[in-house]
Protein backbone atom coordinates (compact mmCIF):
# COMPACT_ATOMS: atom_id res chain seq x y z
CA UNK A 1 0.00 0.00 0.00
CA UNK A 2 1.09 3.35 -0.82
CA UNK A 3 1.99 6.09 1.57
CA UNK A 4 -1.00 8.46 -0.04
CA UNK A 5 -3.35 5.69 0.69
CA UNK A 6 -2.72 5.13 4.32
CA UNK A 7 -2.88 8.89 5.43
CA UNK A 8 -6.41 8.61 4.04
CA UNK A 9 -7.19 5.37 5.75
CA UNK A 10 -5.79 6.78 9.04
CA UNK A 11 -8.12 9.32 8.63
CA UNK A 12 -10.99 7.74 7.59
CA UNK A 13 -10.42 5.42 10.36
CA UNK A 14 -10.16 8.28 12.67
CA UNK A 15 -13.79 10.00 11.44
CA UNK A 16 -15.12 6.65 12.26
CA UNK A 17 -15.22 6.83 15.92
CA UNK A 18 -17.85 9.55 15.09
CA UNK A 19 -20.00 7.18 13.75
CA UNK A 20 -22.54 5.94 16.70
CA UNK A 21 -25.28 3.25 15.99
CA UNK A 22 -28.57 4.10 14.59
CA UNK A 23 -27.28 7.57 12.99
CA UNK A 24 -27.96 8.84 9.73
CA UNK A 25 -24.81 9.45 7.35
CA UNK A 26 -23.57 11.59 4.77
CA UNK A 27 -21.43 9.67 2.43
CA UNK A 28 -18.75 11.80 0.29
CA UNK A 29 -17.10 11.33 -3.00
CA UNK A 30 -13.68 10.89 -4.18
CA UNK A 31 -11.22 8.36 -3.23
CA UNK A 32 -10.58 9.43 0.91
CA UNK A 33 -14.08 8.72 1.42
CA UNK A 34 -14.13 5.91 -0.05
CA UNK A 35 -11.66 4.68 2.11
CA UNK A 36 -14.56 5.53 4.48
CA UNK A 37 -16.80 3.58 3.12
CA UNK A 38 -14.65 0.54 3.62
CA UNK A 39 -13.98 0.93 7.23
CA UNK A 40 -18.17 1.88 7.61
CA UNK A 41 -18.92 -1.27 5.49
CA UNK A 42 -16.74 -3.23 8.10
CA UNK A 43 -18.95 -1.54 11.18
CA UNK A 44 -22.12 -2.78 9.10
CA UNK A 45 -21.30 -6.33 8.77
CA UNK A 46 -20.09 -6.15 12.36
CA UNK A 47 -23.89 -5.35 13.48
CA UNK A 48 -23.67 -1.56 13.43
CA UNK A 49 -27.15 -0.05 12.24
CA UNK A 50 -26.68 3.18 10.01
CA UNK A 51 -28.04 4.73 7.06
CA UNK A 52 -26.76 6.71 4.60
CA UNK A 53 -27.16 9.64 2.23
CA UNK A 54 -24.19 9.44 -1.12
CA UNK A 55 -23.14 12.17 -2.40
CA UNK A 56 -22.86 10.90 -5.84
CA UNK A 57 -23.50 7.83 -8.12
CA UNK A 58 -20.67 6.50 -7.37
CA UNK A 59 -20.38 6.35 -3.93
CA UNK A 60 -23.86 4.95 -4.13
CA UNK A 61 -22.49 2.19 -6.56
CA UNK A 62 -19.57 1.05 -3.79
CA UNK A 63 -22.08 1.26 -1.08
CA UNK A 64 -24.14 -0.99 -3.41
CA UNK A 65 -21.59 -3.60 -3.33
CA UNK A 66 -20.52 -3.34 0.54
CA UNK A 67 -23.94 -3.59 1.28
CA UNK A 68 -23.88 0.18 3.18
CA UNK A 69 -27.53 0.71 3.66
CA UNK A 70 -28.95 3.40 1.46
CA UNK A 71 -31.74 6.36 1.47
CA UNK A 72 -32.31 9.22 0.66
CA UNK A 73 -32.84 12.82 1.54
CA UNK A 74 -36.47 13.02 0.36
CA UNK A 75 -37.00 9.70 2.87
CA UNK A 76 -34.43 11.00 5.20
CA UNK A 77 -33.88 14.79 4.99
CA UNK A 78 -32.13 15.67 8.37
CA UNK A 79 -28.93 13.78 8.46
CA UNK A 80 -26.71 13.55 11.39
CA UNK A 81 -22.77 13.97 10.35
CA UNK A 82 -21.58 13.80 7.04
CA UNK A 83 -18.09 12.53 6.61
CA UNK A 84 -16.44 13.66 3.12
CA UNK A 85 -12.92 14.28 1.62
CA UNK A 86 -12.16 17.85 0.42
CA UNK A 87 -9.08 18.89 -2.02
CA UNK A 88 -7.73 21.85 0.05
CA UNK A 89 -9.03 22.81 3.57
CA UNK A 90 -7.28 26.55 5.12
CA UNK A 91 -6.82 27.63 8.73
CA UNK A 92 -10.76 28.63 8.80
CA UNK A 93 -11.83 25.60 7.60
CA UNK A 94 -13.22 26.27 4.43
CA UNK A 95 -12.96 24.10 1.48
CA UNK A 96 -12.85 23.38 -1.75
CA UNK A 97 -14.41 20.59 -2.93
CA UNK A 98 -15.81 19.05 -6.35
CA UNK A 99 -12.66 17.75 -7.84
CA UNK A 100 -14.68 14.35 -8.31
CA UNK A 101 -17.68 16.66 -9.66
CA UNK A 102 -19.85 16.03 -6.98
CA UNK A 103 -19.68 19.42 -5.59
CA UNK A 104 -23.37 20.05 -6.19
CA UNK A 105 -24.67 16.52 -4.33
CA UNK A 106 -21.68 17.16 -1.21
CA UNK A 107 -23.50 20.77 -0.66
CA UNK A 108 -26.84 19.43 -0.41
CA UNK A 109 -25.62 16.93 1.83
CA UNK A 110 -23.49 18.59 4.14
CA UNK A 111 -26.19 21.31 4.33
CA UNK A 112 -28.72 18.42 5.55
CA UNK A 113 -26.29 17.38 7.92
CA UNK A 114 -25.92 18.87 11.64
CA UNK A 115 -22.32 18.37 11.69
CA UNK A 116 -19.43 17.82 8.58
CA UNK A 117 -16.16 16.07 9.32
CA UNK A 118 -13.70 15.96 6.48
CA UNK A 119 -10.98 13.82 6.26
CA UNK A 120 -8.06 14.20 3.92
CA UNK A 121 -4.05 13.71 3.74
CA UNK A 122 -1.98 17.11 5.05
CA UNK A 123 -0.87 17.48 1.36
CA UNK A 124 -4.60 19.57 1.69
CA UNK A 125 -3.94 21.78 3.83
CA UNK A 126 -3.20 25.40 2.34
CA UNK A 127 -3.11 28.89 3.89
CA UNK A 128 -4.81 30.40 1.30
CA UNK A 129 -7.74 28.44 -0.87
CA UNK A 130 -7.00 28.76 -4.73
CA UNK A 131 -3.86 26.85 -5.33
CA UNK A 132 -6.47 23.65 -7.06
CA UNK A 133 -8.85 24.93 -9.73
CA UNK A 134 -12.21 25.93 -8.14
CA UNK A 135 -15.03 23.93 -9.55
CA UNK A 136 -17.98 26.02 -11.00
CA UNK A 137 -21.11 23.88 -11.91
CA UNK A 138 -23.43 25.10 -14.70
CA UNK A 139 -26.13 24.63 -16.70
CA UNK A 140 -25.29 23.63 -20.02
CA UNK A 141 -27.73 26.51 -21.25
CA UNK A 142 -26.21 29.68 -22.13
CA UNK A 143 -22.42 27.94 -21.10
CA UNK A 144 -20.51 31.04 -23.35
CA UNK A 145 -22.76 33.78 -21.26
CA UNK A 146 -22.40 32.10 -18.31
CA UNK A 147 -18.62 32.06 -18.60
CA UNK A 148 -18.12 35.65 -19.55
CA UNK A 149 -20.04 36.24 -16.74
CA UNK A 150 -17.92 34.37 -14.08
CA UNK A 151 -14.84 36.21 -16.08
CA UNK A 152 -15.78 39.53 -15.62
CA UNK A 153 -17.22 39.22 -11.69
CA UNK A 154 -13.82 37.55 -10.96
CA UNK A 155 -12.15 40.43 -12.19
CA UNK A 156 -14.05 42.81 -10.26
CA UNK A 157 -12.39 41.07 -7.30
CA UNK A 158 -8.81 41.32 -8.80
CA UNK A 159 -9.08 37.50 -10.31
CA UNK A 160 -7.93 36.26 -12.98
CA UNK A 161 -6.79 33.05 -14.71
CA UNK A 162 -7.95 30.09 -16.90
CA UNK A 163 -11.49 28.69 -16.87
CA UNK A 164 -11.61 25.11 -18.23
CA UNK A 165 -14.72 23.63 -19.34
CA UNK A 166 -13.92 20.10 -17.70
CA UNK A 167 -13.44 17.04 -19.74
CA UNK A 168 -13.35 13.18 -19.44
CA UNK A 169 -12.01 11.00 -21.87
CA UNK A 170 -12.24 13.53 -24.58
CA UNK A 171 -15.81 14.56 -24.07
CA UNK A 172 -17.59 17.58 -22.14
CA UNK A 173 -17.83 15.86 -18.42
CA UNK A 174 -21.43 15.65 -17.34
CA UNK A 175 -22.13 15.56 -13.30
CA UNK A 176 -25.40 13.29 -11.71
CA UNK A 177 -27.27 16.58 -12.21
CA UNK A 178 -26.59 16.84 -15.79
CA UNK A 179 -24.34 20.09 -15.59
CA UNK A 180 -21.00 20.86 -16.80
CA UNK A 181 -18.17 21.87 -14.56
CA UNK A 182 -15.64 24.99 -15.52
CA UNK A 183 -12.28 24.62 -13.52
CA UNK A 184 -11.24 28.14 -12.71
CA UNK A 185 -7.54 28.32 -12.36
CA UNK A 186 -7.53 32.18 -10.21
CA UNK A 187 -4.81 31.29 -8.11
CA UNK A 188 -5.01 32.30 -4.12
CA UNK A 189 -8.60 33.67 -3.55
CA UNK A 190 -8.21 36.45 -0.71
CA UNK A 191 -11.70 36.52 -0.02
CA UNK A 192 -13.89 33.33 -0.46
CA UNK A 193 -17.17 34.80 0.27
CA UNK A 194 -16.92 37.59 -1.89
CA UNK A 195 -15.84 34.99 -4.58
CA UNK A 196 -18.96 32.96 -3.52
CA UNK A 197 -21.32 35.61 -3.36
CA UNK A 198 -20.44 36.94 -6.79
CA UNK A 199 -21.06 33.78 -8.33
CA UNK A 200 -23.68 32.84 -6.61
CA UNK A 201 -24.95 35.94 -8.28
CA UNK A 202 -24.59 34.38 -11.94
CA UNK A 203 -28.12 33.12 -12.93
CA UNK A 204 -26.17 30.12 -14.96
CA UNK A 205 -23.93 29.19 -12.04
CA UNK A 206 -25.80 26.37 -10.55
CA UNK A 207 -23.14 25.83 -7.70
CA UNK A 208 -19.17 26.37 -6.81
CA UNK A 209 -16.67 24.23 -4.72
CA UNK A 210 -15.94 26.91 -1.68
CA UNK A 211 -17.57 24.89 0.96
CA UNK A 212 -17.94 28.22 3.66
CA UNK A 213 -19.09 27.51 7.35
CA UNK A 214 -20.11 23.72 6.52
CA UNK A 215 -17.58 21.52 8.00
CA UNK A 216 -16.93 21.68 11.91
CA UNK A 217 -14.25 19.19 12.11
CA UNK A 218 -11.05 18.24 10.11
CA UNK A 219 -9.05 15.40 10.66
CA UNK A 220 -6.20 15.81 9.01
CA UNK A 221 -3.59 12.76 8.31
CA UNK A 222 -0.06 13.28 8.56
CA UNK A 223 3.13 10.90 8.15
CA UNK A 224 3.69 11.36 11.90
CA UNK A 225 0.52 12.13 13.84
CA UNK A 226 -3.32 12.94 13.26
CA UNK A 227 -4.39 16.28 13.70
CA UNK A 228 -8.11 17.08 14.68
CA UNK A 229 -9.18 20.82 13.49
CA UNK A 230 -12.42 22.17 14.91
CA UNK A 231 -13.71 24.88 14.09
CA UNK A 232 -15.05 27.23 16.96
C1 LIG B 1 -15.60 15.09 -5.01
O1 LIG B 1 -16.42 15.85 -5.82
C2 LIG B 1 -14.69 15.96 -4.23
O2 LIG B 1 -15.28 17.01 -3.57
C3 LIG B 1 -13.82 15.17 -3.28
O3 LIG B 1 -14.29 15.19 -1.98
C4 LIG B 1 -12.49 15.76 -3.33
O4 LIG B 1 -12.14 15.87 -4.69
C5 LIG B 1 -11.46 14.93 -2.58
O5 LIG B 1 -11.18 13.78 -3.28
P1 LIG B 1 -9.99 12.83 -2.86
O6 LIG B 1 -10.31 12.29 -1.51
O7 LIG B 1 -9.98 11.75 -3.93
O8 LIG B 1 -8.75 13.65 -2.88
Amino acid sequence: MNDARRLKIAAAAEALSYVKDGMRLGIGTGSTAEEFVRLLADKVNEGMSVIGVPTSERTAVLCRELNVPLTTLEETPHLDLTIDGADEVDAELSLIKGGGGALLREKIVAAASDSMIVIADESKLVEKLGQFPLPIEVNPFGLGATTLAIEAAAQKLGLSGSLKLREKDGETFVTDGGHFIIDASFGRIPDSKALSDALFAIPGVVEHGLFIGLARTVIIAGASEIRTLNRP
